[in-house]
């Protein structure tokens, strides 16, 4: 009997007891790959000995010191290293503890940027469907996975919603890539329209949409168009790289290869890459001198923010990445990658979409490849997928609802960066042997 109120009440978990590189090792002496760095966490793989070390040492010293009383060494240096880093006009960094608390304190720190300009009418966040920004309630509230959201409905603050870019479902015949960028950013601009720009604060975007329709990318000059839009109307763009940032598309920041920068990013996940619970907010000079001049204090804070053990963890992991160039390795795997996908799967007659960017990678799962039918979602296919990867010692991250929220399914793929090609190998066969395994299960019932 267990006292932990697991994820799935009632369901059976394997004991994690030990890690090393690309492998976890459960208490029964199984190793897994892991496949998908958890939740696309993992970017160093398990128990690096350099992050050990940095960590040993700070612990020897001091693990924590509430920011209200003191700064730390390890939060300086992390945010400078971060700042170094960034993209253009990025000036300072807020420490949270996770993804969730990165965008409550990123949508917190847009509004609190107007009420200081005295733009005190502006209270709407436009996002996107189909989008996860994570669980708590302002979070949720931008999130865009409507079962997800159902319950709490009445609790949630004012967001609205426009289509998120799915190129392989919702591009028309007649649209070329940039025509259906076009489209989708007219959209935004509409519903800007009709709810005033003048009342907007945000719009929130994952550069990379990642969980919830599995590593899809924008158009070409999608990002722009929205740059363009937001700046027109004087709204903030916030763009949520909580799993598709820091390296894990190729570019320490995905909007990198967007051409952009946004006023606000949000960060975690490969941030620390595990190690240590850490998530982080980076913002535009305009944004820290609007609160700097006026209140001069973000009305913000928690506990944990810029643990010390944490930001130890996560400087050691930023400096291990580039001092052994990890995202040419990145690039280099996600090209083997995404070959060995296409070859195991580009004609499966369940599989309609593989796709991704750098080492986040997805298939979508479909019942019947020319209508792109997707499977009832009774069948819970994604779930039977992971169980059956599980099975044959292989950690990928499945998902249903891609199409609507509710039907469809997908299996998301974000190895750590030190993976290397005969890993990617096992990683493809495995996975091709639990999809068939799992869908056979369905075809004979
Ligand atoms: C894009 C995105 N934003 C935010 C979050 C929330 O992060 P956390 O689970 O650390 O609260 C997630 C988590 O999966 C995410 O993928």
């Amino acid at each position: 009997m267990t006292h932990v109120l697991h994820r799935r009440i009632g369901q059976a978990y394997p004991v994690a007891t030990s890690g090393r590189g690309v492998f976890i090792r459960d208490s029964a002496g199984k190793d897994y790959i892991d496949a998908s760095g958890g939740a696309a966490v993992s970017c160093l793989g398990h128990s690096h000995p350099d992050v050990l070390a940095a960590m040993h040492a700070q612990l020897d010293r001091l693990a924590y010191a509430h920011t209200s009383f003191f700064t730390t060494e390890a939060a300086e240096e992390l945010a400078d290293d971060l700042v170094a880093h960034a993209p253009d006009g990025i000036s300072r960094v807020v420490f949270v503890s996770g993804g969730s608390e990165a965008i409550e304190a990123a949508l917190k720190l847009a509004r609190q940027y107007f009420v200081e300009r005295g733009e005190i009418q502006r209270r709407i966040v436009v996002a996107r469907r189909q989008s996860y920004h994570g669980i708590t309630l302002g979070a949720l509230a931008v999130g865009g996975r409507p079962l997800q959201r159902a319950p709490f409905e009445p609790l949630l603050i004012q967001a609205h919603h426009v289509s998120p870019v799915y190129e392989y479902r919702e591009r028309r015949a007649d649209e070329t890539p940039q025509t259906y960028g076009e489209r989708l950013a007219q959209e935004l601009e509409d519903k800007i329209a009709a709810l005033g720009g003048e009342n907007v604060i945000a719009f929130v975007a994952e550069t990379v949409v990642g969980a919830t329709l599995g590593a899809v990318p924008a158009v070409p000059g999608y990002f722009q168009r929205v740059r363009d839009i937001c700046d027109h109307h004087g709204i903030l763009l916030i763009l949520d790289e909580v799993m598709c940032g820091m390296g894990r598309t190729g570019t320490l920041y995905a909007c990198e290869q967007e051409g952009i920068s946004p006023d606000l990013i949000t960060i975690a996940k490969g941030l620390s890459g595990g190690y240590a619970p850490i998530g982080a907010v980076l913002m535009q000079s305009k944004i820290f001198k609007a609160i700097a001049d006026g209140s001069g204090v973000f009305q913000h804070s928690h506990t944990f923010m810029g643990h010390a053990l944490a930001c130890t963890a996560t400087l050691a992991v930023q400096r291990v990445i580039r001092r052994d160039n990890l995202l040419a390795n990145v690039r280099a795997q996600a090209a083997h990658l995404a070959r060995r996908l296409n070859e195991r799967f580009g004609n499966h007659s369940f599989v309609g979409d593989v796709r991704g960017r750098g080492l986040f990678q997805a298939v979508e799962l479909v019942s019947d490849r020319s209508t792109k039918q997707p499977f009832d979602p009774a069948l819970k296919l994604n779930a039977r997928v992971k169980s059956e990867a599980m099975a044959r010692g292989l950690m990928v991250y499945p998902m249903g609802g891609t199409v609507d929220g509710t039907r469809g399914d997908h299996v998301l793929l974000a190895p750590p960066f030190i993976v290397d090609a005969p890993i990617l190998d096992s990683i493809v066969e495995r996975l091709g042997e639990a999809i068939e395994a799992a869908t056979a299960q369905l075809v004979v019932r």
